[in-house]
């Protein structure tokens, strides 16, 4: 059975498809990419079918993990496609459960909830001057990712 899950942040651009890249990047590294479909997406669609930040993709790009994705807002019908639906803050989760038709099947979860290291929050780094933040994003997103998959090998 396909399993689906849908990373979401603010714009789309910074957070999110870290996430997403880093997710897609361990399923592969488990081999089980294919019991996966996984996508990413914004509360707000002002960056729409852009590419992520420069920042976002020089950090992937650092780690050798490839993403293609462009950016897209959140839709209804997302809560009904996606089994797991990943906010990366506050916001994002009190947006996502306002937004969340009744009856739709998603768990929405703060993704931090599985950091091993306790940090809940990520942190949204686009209106930093620099790139530290997108740094701290990416091994927040990967400590993550990864408890939360071993979590469901258990
Ligand atoms: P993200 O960062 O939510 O991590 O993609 C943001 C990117 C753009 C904006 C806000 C947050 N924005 O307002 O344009």
């Amino acid at each position: 059975m396909v399993q689906k899950a849908l990373f979401v942040c603010l714009g789309n651009i910074c957070r999110s498809p870290i996430a997403d890249a880093i997710f897609q990047h361990l399923l592969k590294e488990r081999g089980i990419a294919d019991q996966w479909e996984v996508d990413s997406a914004g509360i707000g669609g002002w960056h729409a079918g852009n590419r992520p930040d420069s920042r976002a993709r020089n950090v992937l790009k650092k780690y050798n993990i490839e993403y293609n994705g462009r950016a897209r807002q959140i839709e209804d019908e997302d809560f009904h496609e996606f089994d797991y639906i990943f906010g990366m803050d506050e916001n994002n989760i009190s947006n996502l459960q306002d937004q969340a038709p009744i009856g739709s099947k998603a768990k929405i979860l703060l993704l931090g909830d599985y950091d091993p290291q306790g940090e809940r929050i990520i942190r949204d780094p686009y209106y930093d001057r620099g790139s530290e933040g997108f740094e701290v994003c990416y091994q927040q997103c990967l400590r993550s990712c990864k408890a939360f998959l071993d979590q469901l090998e258990q």
